[in-house]
């Protein structure tokens, strides 16, 4: 029989929804892949917490430990940040041991490197869970839409603002009020600044404009606005004019292949699709030469959503696995892109 040990990085909001759905749904898995997955390792921060599920012995506050045990083929990174993510990350793939990510923040800003070593070392990096939670957006635009030019997208791609919004539009919440709403059912990131400045959005956009467009982008260059600002006036304002206030990525190329990504509060009409996307709901709008437009819809965030696409990535690994073979991953293909300069 065969068999894929995980090494497990982080046991928080998605780490344990990741072994909770392997243990619920291990016959299956076992069934769809013919391989016997089994998290061998985990890796936290603080020991004396309880965890339910997992044996203790499992546990170890010495991430090192994990990434090269030899029980361990592949790892999976769900501490978040970018420090020591990157050291697991980059670890685990000079090992050459792949890696299922939902890390946006490590590789919108370090995935240059990352992408490098997994290519120099053979070790795909999967991660479906770092954009939009449970909708399969990384793999519809990297396989289903491979042969598209992808002309734009419109996406709500962070949770935790969309949740504050609608809040504050439906129920007049405090903006602060519907922020502890959203720490407390999972969908903040530990640093909540970035769900709300945008940047956590800009992470995942940056990322799905890499994976249409084949070249690594320079956070740099992106322009990002969060929902800071959005006030109950703001909300009231757009209501009376037949609007709703979102907080919008949206990626367009131009005719000569320059791209333009910007992630902002916006005005949509009421009458738009996107206006109905609500609470922790994300959606993404694609519009492709070939394909025409096509929307992606479904929940961005939260242990379930999230690990549901964590457990799909681990899944591909270990079908490839089963038939001797590995996926392929993402890696950039273009060694520049021509990302068009900010303009506020
Ligand atoms: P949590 O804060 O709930 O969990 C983080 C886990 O990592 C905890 O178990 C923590 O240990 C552990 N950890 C943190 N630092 C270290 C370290 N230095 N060494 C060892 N373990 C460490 O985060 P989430 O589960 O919410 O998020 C994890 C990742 O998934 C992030 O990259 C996030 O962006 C991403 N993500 C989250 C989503 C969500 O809805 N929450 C959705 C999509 C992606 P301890 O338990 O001891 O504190
Ligand atoms: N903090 C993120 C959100 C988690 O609210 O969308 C999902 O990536």
């Amino acid at each position: 029989k065969k068999a894929l040990g995980i090494g497990l990085a982080g046991f928080g909001t998605v780490g344990s929804g990741v072994w909770e759905t392997l243990e619920k749904n291990s016959e299956l898995i076992q069934a769809r892949t013919g391989v016997q997955v089994s998290i061998n390792r985990i890796a936290v921060r603080d020991l004396t917490k309880a965890r339910e599920g997992a044996a203790a012995e499992l546990f170890t506050t010495d991430w090192q430990e994990v990434v090269n045990d030899d029980s361990v083929q592949m790892v999976v990174e769900l501490i978040g940040g970018t420090t020591t993510a990157f050291d697991i990350v980059s670890s685990a793939l000079k090992l050459g041991k792949p890696v299922v990510t939902g890390n946006k923040a490590l590789l919108a800003e370090r995935g240059a490197e990352l992408f490098e070593l997994s290519r120099q070392h053979n070790a795909p990096i999967l991660f479906e869970a770092a954009i939009a939670g449970a909708i399969p957006i990384v793999k519809a635009i990297k396989d289903s839409f491979a042969g598209n030019r992808i002309e734009s997208m419109a996406g709500i791609i962070n949770g935790t603002s969309n949740y504050i919004l609608e809040r504050m539009t439906d129920a007049g919440l405090d903006y602060k009020v519907a922020l502890a709403e959203a720490q407390e059912l999972g969908y903040a990131e530990a640093d909540p600044t970035l769900d709300v400045n945008g940047w956590d959005a800009a992470h995942k956009a940056i990322l799905l404009t890499s994976l249409a467009h084949g070249f690594v982008i320079d956070p740099a260059d992106v322009y990002v606005d969060g929902i800071e600002q959005v006030r109950g006036t703001d909300i009231a304002f757009a209501k009376n004019l037949g609007y709703v206030v979102k907080l919008l990525c949206v990626m367009h190329t131009r005719p000569d292949g320059a791209v333009e990504l910007r992630t902002q509060a916006s005005f949509i009409s009421q009458k738009h699709i996107l206006s109905s996307v609500n609470g922790v709901f994300n959606a993404v709008a694609v519009t492709g030469d070939a394909a025409g437009e096509s929307l992606f819809y479904g929940r961005g965030a939260g242990k379930g959503p999230t690990a549901s696409s964590v457990v799909g990535d681990i899944i591909e690994l270990a079908q490839a696995m089963g038939q001797g073979s590995q996926p392929a991953g993402f890696l950039p293909y273009k060694p520049d892109g021509g990302l068009l300069p900010i303009e506020e």
